[in-house]
């Protein structure tokens, strides 16, 4: 039986909602055949603050609120009706407590029968219209609930067990090279109407005579008649191999090479002549257990050459439509557009992770965020694949993804896996993952800008100079101004190493904290997205180190499944700052519902093991499950915190 998600309002606007237990329904619901989805939205865009329906009764009685300032989970009025609840069943003990000494004195004196009997009558009768008038402002939504001031638990009980994840097998057919077909197939989100699709062919076993340097992709909106044509030229990339002692001992999954393997790229002496320097007899004896070893540039059995790599950019495509595509017959999909920015006729979900690797826990993640989460598209908050800069473990992972990303478009981030962590330089994510940097008038792939729907996402480069005179924090300075809150209320910004984290000896960015908090702080940014420290935490809305109602929320999404496995312990005390966190793997999905209201919900794996013996959540036995162990309301206030409009709208 999985246990029941933690739901916890962070109502770090200030503004009392409900808890529908089912948000979906709460908001489409109709009322005069006028859904109050519609009216809000109507609202919003009328300026005016309406609160949603609760789903349930009872969802009401389970609501409480959280102190931004204090971190206490506490009660919050609006419009003095608490006292209004205070009083009521107040009222209705007098009454009933009044009806039963009645029947007492009736039983003992018998007197006055008939006076007695219409007082009781009428009491019964008051005491039944309190009741039904208290259910009645209950479920209207009129009423918060007086929740006595209380410290909920903040860090979940949750523990990861220690022992290594289930053997990912790296001769699985689901990474295997298809031998020149189309492959690790991919898209990439440009703009709500243009769409990169990217795809790959491995040419190592053709014959040499054979060198499809050019593709042909076929799309259109009818499954049946793909109207739209475009011829594509290959590209291709290489790289000198490193060999990271992760890739032969790593604590999560099954090794990618063995020692033995490495000892045979390293040695050089079967071409090297003995009087060279680089002349080495390298042997299984020489590959240390733990530590990396890395190839020289003039080795040529470690340079690795890419698969071609093609990237067609569809544009002009039409919003929240469904496109089907064909590449040379060997390869078809489909995928859905997104809404032009300011429009949003349903909410939209999002996926979220970061740190994905490939183990069989980001198998699961995937394989979660494909079905389960069904997202409108994808952030992904860095740390991809981990290669390390051992190259072909970008192909195995690619191949390995490919169910989500043939179908669902990615908005992508760089973190320290493409950048530095082997000798990555960013060469391998600039090849392959197409990024809306010239839509954003951004100078580079590592940071730009995106908007659709009622969101609007910057992400910017955790591994780029971000100093007040660097060309990024100038960029970001420009970005912000360009936002247009009218149209895309929800400012989201996304970077791969946290601002804020309370894991024990993780390097949050303390230092691009310093340079850019006082900007995001100023345009009112709404939601901070990351990775990097293999948890889950989640803080309430904070600025310059403390909570602060007007400041971001952050999430930490850093452990999609990689092969490093959870970053623990967690400091102690947790910080005043610190929401909720744990140390899970797992993956993201916050739903946009309308200009003020948005839905987060961490869904952790709750069984990382197929087999039954050592699944992590007792009663659990799914490989595929996940729960909701954390999740959380985001209300936009712009009255409390005018640094959520516009510029122009904040006098
Ligand atoms: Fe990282």
């Amino acid at each position: 039986m999985q246990s029941r998600p933690r739901t916890v309002i962070s109502s770090y606007a200030n503004e009392y909602i409900s808890i529908p237990k089912y948000p979906g329904l709460a908001l489409h619901r109709s009322t005069r055949h006028v859904s109050p989805y519609v009216r809000a939205q109507r609202a919003a865009a009328a300026g005016v603050h309406r609160r949603i329906p609760p789903s349930r009764c009872v969802s009401r009685a389970l609501g409480d609120t959280v102190d931004a300032q204090t971190g206490a989970v506490g009660m919050q009025h609006i419009h003095g009706s608490g006292h209004l609840l205070r009083i009521l069943p107040a009222l209705f003990l007098r009454y009933t407590l009044g009806f039963i000494e009645v029947q007492h004195d009736q039983g003992s004196a018998q007197r006055n029968k008939s006076h007695v009997n219409d007082a009781m009558l009428m009491r019964h009768i008051i005491a039944v219209c309190v009741l039904v008038s208290t259910l009645v402002l209950l479920c209207s939504g009129a009423l918060s609930m007086p929740v006595k001031l209380q410290t909920l638990s903040r860090t979940s009980a949750y523990i990861r067990p220690k022992f290594s994840s289930e053997a990912l097998p790296f001769h699985d057919i689901r990474v295997q090279s298809r031998h020149g077909k189309v492959e690790q197939v991919h898209l990439s989100v440009l703009r709500y109407d243009r769409v990169v699709i990217g795809f790959l062919r491995d040419i190592n076993d053709l014959p040499n005579t054979e060198l499809p340097m050019q593709a042909t992709l076929r799309y259109g909106t009818n499954a049946s008649h793909l109207d739209h044509e475009m011829v594509l030229n290959a590209r291709v990339y290489s790289g000198m191999q490193e060999y990271n002692s992760y890739l032969w001992n790593p604590p999560m999954g099954a090794p990618a090479l063995n020692r033995s393997e490495v000892a045979a790229f390293m040695n050089t002496a079967s071409w090297a002549e003995p009087w060279w320097y680089v002349y080495r007899n390298t042997t299984v004896a020489d590959i240390p257990e733990n530590r990396s070893v890395f190839a020289v540039y003039n080795n040529p059995t470690a340079l690795y050459q890419s698969p071609l790599v093609f990237q067609a950019k569809l544009d002009n495509l039409l919003p929240q439509t469904t496109y089907y595509y064909d590449i040379d017959g060997e390869f078809s999909g489909n995928f859905t557009t997104l809404p032009e920015p300011g429009i949003q006729d349903r909410p939209m979900t999002i996926g979220l992770w970061a740190d994905v690797g490939q183990t069989n826990i980001s198998v699961m993640n995937m394989e979660y965020m494909l079905n389960k989460v069904n997202p409108d598209f994808v952030m992904l908050h860095g740390d991809l694949s981990y290669a390390d800069a051992y190259w072909p473990l970008w192909d195995t992972w690619q191949r390995l993804m490919e169910p989500l990303f043939s179908t669902k478009m990615h908005l992508w981030c760089n973190g320290n896996h493409e950048f530095n962590s082997g000798n990555e330089n960013n060469v391998a994510y600039m090849f392959r993952f197409a990024t809306p940097f010239e839509e954003s008038e951004s100078p580079t792939f590592e940071y730009h800008a995106f908007e659709a729907g009622l969101v609007h996402v910057i992400t910017l480069a955790s591994f780029a100079r971000f100093d007040k005179q660097s060309v990024q924090y100038r960029w970001l300075m420009r970005a912000l101004e360009r936002v247009n809150r009218t149209r895309t209320p929800w400012l989201v910004v996304q970077f791969h190493v946290p601002w804020y984290c309370s894991v024990l000896g993780t390097g949050s960015r303390l230092l691009m904290r310093e340079a850019m908090e006082d900007l995001i702080y100023k345009y009112g940014v709404d939601l901070i997205l990351v990775g990097h420290v293999h948890v889950y935490e989640r803080t309430y809305p904070v600025y310059n180190n403390q909570t602060n109602p007007c400041g971001a929320v952050q999430l930490v999404l850093g452990d999609a499944g990689n092969r490093e496995g959870p970053s623990l312990p967690f400091i102690d005390p947790q910080p005043s700052w610190s929401a909720f966190r744990e140390g899970s793997f797992g993956v993201g999905k916050l739903v946009v519902y309308n200009h003020t209201h948005a839905y987060f919900e961490w869904n952790r794996v709750a069984c990382e093991y197929s087999n039954s013996s050592t699944c992590a959540t007792p009663g659990d036995n799914s490989a595929q499950s996940h729960i909701a162990s954390d999740s959380t309301w985001l209300v936009r206030n712009t009255t409390q915190c005018p640094n959520r409009l516009m510029p122009t709208e904040r006098l």
